[in-house]
């Protein structure tokens, strides 16, 4: 008896998933008008054709298809946004309805979901939090307060690359840049470093941050089938919740410490955050905090320092690049000193520079992943609530009816131009736009002129002698950040 039950419910589940599969093949109980995408496999969707560079294979797709795309990966249905005028369309002018998050498993480890500025709905809480990144953290005089925070760092630096010269040692410039960001923000967050670039001590910080980043850039099957959710069977949620959970006594060790201290004068996150649980409690509590400094030191390092990889690869690559800058540098601050965030104004080839590794070399390819709730209409399609929405901002950004030779590093198209990365130009949108837009923008933007800068006026830099500078490897390898695939190692000489 009990053999034949388990007999007819399998033989039903095979018929139910035979005919909703061809049910969904036909388009049977589908909305009308779905915008054009490839014809979906049983089971897999499109998944097959996204191979190990997504973000490629979904431009090339999109030339078939069209800049507002619909694929099925696994069981997601996903948007896929490739064109200016179309992220126009979801950032800006239906932003609202566009500005929820699609929530990777990984991110429901200790139900940090339920509490990060990143991952919350548009709601009262997430309103709360971006108000005190706006206005507490982010603002002007805020990162004016604290700069000298981060002064010390880029010396600090710059310092490690003169006795990596003394020695004839190469630098791992992902490695200096991934160790100095952390550090830039630590000393923003809590003036103090996580992680000593000579010692041990923090070494055990930047692992954590950095296995964080490896489990989050792994495509994880839970995405894609979410009935293996209680299962997690590539242990991304267990393991997770290990680093989660390591990192947020790290915070908690630093919220106590600055508690005992009883006077919050040191002009930093920490402070201001505090400050902020004293006065209005209901605002913020313990874990939103801790919450938030994951949050900050997540979506800031790798970010930040893949993008000072990428702008150093190309100025190596393209000498006359590596020329200009470093006159334009001469000229205004002069050779050997260090840039400081004020200089930054005065020195507009080193912003294009900056600026053109973004359009190129977008660390975030697909912006965070966004979600609709509801049936929306795009440009007269029909898009199904609950389809997870990617912008291809690195499609966007070679496309050829807006960027004239688009594979060619050339910062001097910046000079003219007016097109600016903070969310307006929608040809340019590394940092995303609309209410989501990356709130960590205005720190990013005075960290990576201020370290590449640095990096270009204190040394000349050269590769190992086999290699010429159009041979430098630029493999893209695909994970929560666009990375280099293959580290950049280089031996600095000092100008003076
Ligand atoms: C080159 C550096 C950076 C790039 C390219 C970048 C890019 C991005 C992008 C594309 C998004 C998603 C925007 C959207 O969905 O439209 C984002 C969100 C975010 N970024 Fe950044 N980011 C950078 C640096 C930083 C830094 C330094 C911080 C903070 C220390 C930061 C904190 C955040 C946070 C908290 C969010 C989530 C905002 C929300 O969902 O409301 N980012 N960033």
């Amino acid at each position: 008896m009990e053999m034949e039950f388990v007999v007819i419910v399998l033989g039903l589940c095979i018929s139910c998933a035979f005919i909703l599969t061809t049910f969904s093949m036909l388009g049977v109980g589908k909305p009308k008008n779905l915008p054009p995408g490839p014809t979906p496999l049983p089971i897999i969707g499109s998944l097959h054709l996204l191979g190990d560079q997504p973000h490629r294979s979904l431009a090339n797709l999109a030339k078939t298809h069209g800049p507002i795309m619909l694929l099925k990966l696994g069981r997601i249905t996903t948007l896929i946004i490739s064109s200016a005028d179309a992220a126009k369309q979801v950032l800006q002018k239906q932003d609202l309805v566009f500005s929820n998050r699609h929530i990777p498993d990984a991110l429901n480890a200790h139900n940090h979901s339920h509490y990060s500025v990143v991952w919350l709905p548009v709601s009262t809480q997430w309103r709360t939090l971006r108000k005190i990144f706006n206005s507490n953290i982010f603002s002007s005089n805020s990162l004016d307060a604290n700069q000298h925070l981060r002064r010390q760092k880029v010396h600090e630096l710059i310092a490690y690359c003169r006795r990596a010269s003394e020695s004839n040692h190469s630098v791992d410039i992902g490695r200096a840049a991934f160790r100095t960001t952390l550090n830039l923000l630590s000393n923003t967050i809590f003036s103090k470093d996580l992680t000593d670039p000579y010692k041990d001590s923090g070494k055990e910080f930047k692992e954590l941050v950095g296995n964080v980043m490896v489990e989050a850039g792994k495509p994880n099957l839970v995405d894609f089938f979410p009935v293996l959710k209680n299962i997690d069977p590539q242990g991304i949620r267990r393991r997770m919740t290990c680093y989660f959970g390591n990192l947020f006594d790290v915070f908690e060790e630093l919220v106590k410490e600055r508690l005992v201290m009883k006077k919050l004068k040191q002009d930093d996150v920490l402070d201001m955050c505090l400050k902020i649980n004293q006065d209005k409690p209901d605002e913020i509590n313990r874990t939103h905090i801790k919450c938030m400094f994951l949050d900050l030191f997540v979506a800031g390092t790798d970010t930040t320092s893949n993008s000072l990889e990428w702008a150093m690869m190309e100025v190596l690559r393209n000498p006359h690049t590596m020329a200009k800058a470093k006159q334009e540098l001469a000229q205004v601050i002069g050779k050997g000193k260090i840039v400081e965030e004020a200089d930054i104004m005065r020195l507009p080839y080193l912003s294009c520079i900056v600026k053109e590794t973004l359009r190129i070399h977008p660390p975030v390819p697909f912006l965070i992943p966004r979600k609709i709730e509801n049936d929306v209409k795009l440009n007269g399609y029909t898009i199904p609530g609950g389809t997870q929405v990617l912008v291809n901002v690195w499609a966007i950004g070679r496309d050829t009816t807006l960027w004239e030779h688009p594979l060619e590093f050339k910062p001097e198209r910046f000079l003219t131009s007016g097109v600016d990365v903070r969310g307006q130009d929608f040809e340019l949108i590394p940092f995303g736009a609309g209410r989501r837009i990356c709130p960590g923008l205005p720190l990013a933007v005075r960290m990576l002129p201020v370290m590449l800068g640095s990096l270009i006026n204190n040394f000349d830099w050269h590769l190992a002698a086999s290699i010429k500078p159009r041979e430098l490897d630029m493999t893209e390898k695909f994970g929560i950040t666009l990375q280099k695939a293959d580290p950049l190692c280089v031996v600095p000489t000092p100008l003076n």
